[in-house]
């Protein structure tokens, strides 16, 4: 007979998103003695994670999820049994920003959270160790810690373990992060907690990465850590306003300030603003908390971060209509990229959503294009999608447009036949280069109208 296999302590995530699948996966191809398995309520999702299509687009990730899967990594919809298996309870369910009653527009939408805690409490057979994964506003643990107490028998010892990877580079961030983050209670049980959970992971990341705070400490630091790469980037992007007023160069000014080893040259990339699910998402949730804090006036710096992101998308559409002799109706605009950034198929807050609404208000002809995120177009659109027509081939959205407008950096972008497409557009042929990525003096030696962002 065949012998069973035995695991060390199990794991289990709940949340099958781009936090719970790559972080998990990782965890299981460094932990081969340890049973990990990712469930959701999603079950599309988790037939996608058991299929050859992962769910999202993650450079390298199918590697490592086909080298493990089945192995010691599962993905099922089956929670309930889960939770009773597991003795680390990872949860990296979605907190998205609250829409409806206080705090709307601002806070976190906690329900998802909550809901998770109280399944634990029911359905939970013995001691477990609960991970906040997800990212939470500070203080989030006590409320959890209150709805976890609620067991006659059971002890549940909360600690936040909260994510660092950036999209489109997941696999490599979680292989070799700058740091890992575990904060718990400094009492005994809270640091034999923070010590489990600190081995799971010194299976591949050196110990001095490994930080360990109180709680509060981590469940800030998260906020904080977004919020930083954030006003980076608004910091740069207002600069890029003042470069085209003053004939400045903002891609010069950003190497010569990030030559300066305090500043440093990373996060300095002007753009369309910053996209993604988070960042908008954490500062506002940032704001709320300060507000509730009665912290007015540093809320309002925070606030300002989003607004200046906000105001880059409306001063580039400005842009875009002020070049093109003030009226876009019924002129063919192809937008190359949809993404929020390369390398993701992920659309959440992508620039080009707000940038696309905008220009269909104007009543351009819109042609959307990108190698990975057209799926996305309809949902993000809404009614507008009707308008807007979508084709993976640049060359296609380009047959006599009028414009292209380059809103994400994919590498594919930088490798086209510019002279082609040249010839298949409507005279004169603009380029809005939003991510500064091209050759601007080739571009224009072929003879398009080149805008770059902050470019004299
Ligand atoms: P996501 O929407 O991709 O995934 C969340 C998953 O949770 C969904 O599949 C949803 O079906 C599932 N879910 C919701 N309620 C559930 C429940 N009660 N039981 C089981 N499953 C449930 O979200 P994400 O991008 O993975 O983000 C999750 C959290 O991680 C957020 O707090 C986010 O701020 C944080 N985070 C995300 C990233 C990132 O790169 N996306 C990075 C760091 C931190
Ligand atoms: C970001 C953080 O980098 C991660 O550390 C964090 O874990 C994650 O948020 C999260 O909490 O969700 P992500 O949103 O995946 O990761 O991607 P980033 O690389 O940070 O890019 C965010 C946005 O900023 C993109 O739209 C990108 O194009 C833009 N960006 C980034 C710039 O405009 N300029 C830059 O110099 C850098």
């Amino acid at each position: 007979m065949k012998s069973k296999k035995t695991f060390n302590k199990s794991i289990c995530c709940i949340g099958a998103g781009y936090i719970g699948g790559p972080t998990m996966a990782a965890i299981a191809d460094h932990n081969h003695d340890r049973k990990v398995i990712v469930v959701d309520i999603n079950k599309a999702r988790i037939d996608a994670w058991n299929s050859d299509k992962m769910p999202i687009f993650e450079p390298g990730l199918d590697e490592v999820v086909k080298r493990r899967r089945g192995k010691n990594l599962f993905f099922s919809t089956d929670i309930d049994g889960a939770i009773k298996q597991c003795d680390i309870i990872f949860v990296g369910v979605n907190t998205p920003t609250k829409t409806f009653g206080r705090g709307a527009g601002c806070a976190s939408d906690l329900q998802y959270w909550e809901a998770t805690a109280r399944n634990i409490v029911k359905v939970a057979n013995r001691d477990k160790i609960v991970v906040e994964k997800s990212t939470l506003p500070v203080r989030t643990a006590e409320a959890m810690e209150r709805i976890l107490s609620n067991h006659p028998k059971f002890h549940f010892e909360v600690l936040s373990n909260p994510e660092f990877l950036a999209e489109g580079t997941a696999v490599k961030d979680l292989e070799a992060p700058d740091r890992v983050l575990i904060g718990g209670h400094q009492t005994p049980r809270g640091k034999a907690a923070i010590k489990a959970l600190a081995e799971v992971y010194a299976a591949w990341v050196p110990k001095e990465k490994i930080l360990t705070t109180n709680l509060w400490s981590a469940e800030l630091s998260k906020l904080a850590a977004n919020a930083m790469l954030a006003q980076r980037i608004s910091s740069v992007n207002s600069l890029s306003a003042l470069c085209e007023a003053t004939e400045a160069d903002i891609d010069q000014v950003a190497k010569a300030i990030g030559m300066d080893s305090r500043i440093g040259p990373k996060f300095l990339k002007t753009g369309p603003g910053f996209g993604g699910s988070c960042f908008k998402k954490d500062i506002l949730n940032l704001v709320y908390i300060c507000e509730n804090y009665g912290l007015k006036e540093v809320a309002d710096y925070w606030r300002q971060v989003v607004l200046i992101n906000d105001y880059q998308q409306e001063r580039m559409v400005a842009g875009i209509i002020k070049t093109m002799f003030n009226t876009l109706a019924n002129k063919k605009l192809a937008v190359f990229g949809f993404a929020f950034k390369a390398n993701t198929s992920d659309t959440r807050e992508s620039p080009a959503i707000a940038i696309t609404k905008l220009l269909a208000a104007e009543r351009a002809q819109i042609v959307i294009t990108d190698p990975e995120a057209l799926g996305h177009v309809s949902g993000d659109l809404g009614e507008l999608a009707a308008n807007v027509e979508t084709t993976e081939d640049p060359y296609e959205a380009a047959k006599g447009a009028d414009a292209i407008i380059l809103l994400t950096e994919w590498e594919q972008y930088k490798a086209l036949d510019y002279k082609k497409l040249y010839k298949a557009m409507r005279k004169p042929a603009f380029l809005f280069d939003g991510r500064n990525i091209l050759n601007h003096v080739e571009l224009k030696s072929i003879g398009f109208e080149v805008k770059g962002i902050g470019k004299p």
